[in-house]
């Protein structure tokens, strides 16, 4: 079978609110996560495939312009896991063309978008061969093979990955949560910077200290418990519920990091500053603004957008700029999923 086809395609990143942090083979997590799909911080590729019997496998990868061997090799490797579904990836010649909307320097994971945009791409490939409607369950499975996380990354709004007996949900994918209060429609997400350099610890390395944790078991059970008391503070519109989980939950992600059998600690001094002045903030305003934390030093912080916007938004430029570095502040939002052009 002979098959061209080009096209454009970008996934955002996501943030989550229950974390996953552990797993085991296959990428699969140790516990269910729920995270925000976000807007603006997003991947772009640029495809260019051709199929053909007489083709061996061919990739050439390029970030922002420039050829990049170390993303490559995990692209190249990445293909070659999920080639056992999509056989036609050991006869294609592929071209993709990479670049993400967010600074380089941000400190922000980009493994979600791109490996969403990514497994997007693929799946678009396969359905289009197939004759077939995209499937988002597979797309979300096939970036899962990539990053955890990116599975998260498909559709917009809410998303649930990792299985709970009292949920329908599922290790290999993720489903959106659509049941969400209309107090959660418009959630903002604005990044502190305190920190852009590399991460010390990949994500990778840091899911790998959960094996053998001390309070691995505890934590799997903790993380269950929270996603349902998350649910249904926001199915109930309940925003002081849901910001007492998301905060219990960046602490004990960190908590856990510094509890590890080789211990480490991301936070800095000065993302500990913003915690706590965002804590003063809250009590001294009244106003819903809480944090949560990713594998690294920056503080997201989330709120309800709407009639408060321009009071947090002075309250951050005025109180936290000292702490950011870099381009300071990414103000971002919940966002719909990734798309096609
Ligand atoms: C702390 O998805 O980046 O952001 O599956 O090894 O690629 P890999 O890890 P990754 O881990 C994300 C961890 C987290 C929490 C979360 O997003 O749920």
């Amino acid at each position: 079978m002979k098959f061209n086809h080009r096209f454009q395609v970008s996934a955002p990143s996501n943030i989550a609110f229950v974390k996953y942090w552990g797993k085991f083979h296959g990428q699969l997590p140790c516990n269910p996560s729920l995270s925000m799909t976000l807007d603006s911080c997003r991947s772009h590729l640029k495809v260019d495939v051709k199929v053909d019997s007489t083709l061996d496998f061919q990739l050439d990868f390029s970030f922002e312009g420039e050829s990049h061997p170390k993303f490559a090799q995990r692209i190249e490797k990445y293909l070659k896991l999920v080639a056992s579904d999509l056989s036609w990836i050991y006869n294609c010649q592929l071209k993709l063309e990479a670049s993400n909307t967010f600074p380089h320097s941000a400190g922000i994971a980009s493994s979600a978008s791109a490996f969403a945009a990514l497994g997007s791409a693929l799946e678009k490939i396969d359905s289009l061969m197939a004759k077939r409607d995209f499937d988002v369950k597979r797309a979300s499975s096939f970036a899962r093979v990539g990053s955890g996380s990116a599975a998260r990354s498909i559709v917009g709004a809410y998303n649930i990955w990792g299985k709970l007996d009292s949920l329908i949900s599922s290790d290999e994918y993720a489903s959106p949560f659509a049941n969400a209060h209309r107090n959660f429609n418009s959630v903002a997400d604005v990044v502190c910077i305190v920190d852009s350099g590399a991460k010390l610890i990949s994500s990778t390395d840091g899911h790998a200290s959960m094996e053998g944790h001390p309070f691995a078991e505890a934590r799997y059970q903790q993380a269950k418990n929270n996603l349902l008391t998350l649910i249904t503070a926001m199915q109930n519109g309940n925003w002081k519920t849901f910001g007492a989980i998301i905060e219990q939950e960046a602490l004990t992600l960190h908590a856990l990091m510094m509890s590890a059998t080789e211990p480490y600690i991301l936070l800095r001094p000065q993302s500990l500053e913003i915690i706590g002045k965002i804590k003063k903030f809250r009590t001294e305003t009244g106003i819903d603004i809480y944090f949560t934390i990713d594998a690294g030093p920056n503080i997201h912080i989330i709120y309800p957008k709407g009639e408060n916007d321009e009071v947090i938004e002075q309250f951050i430029e005025s109180e936290l700029t000292k702490y950011c570095v870099g381009p300071k502040f990414i103000y971002d939002q919940i966002g719909t999923g990734v798309r096609f052009e």
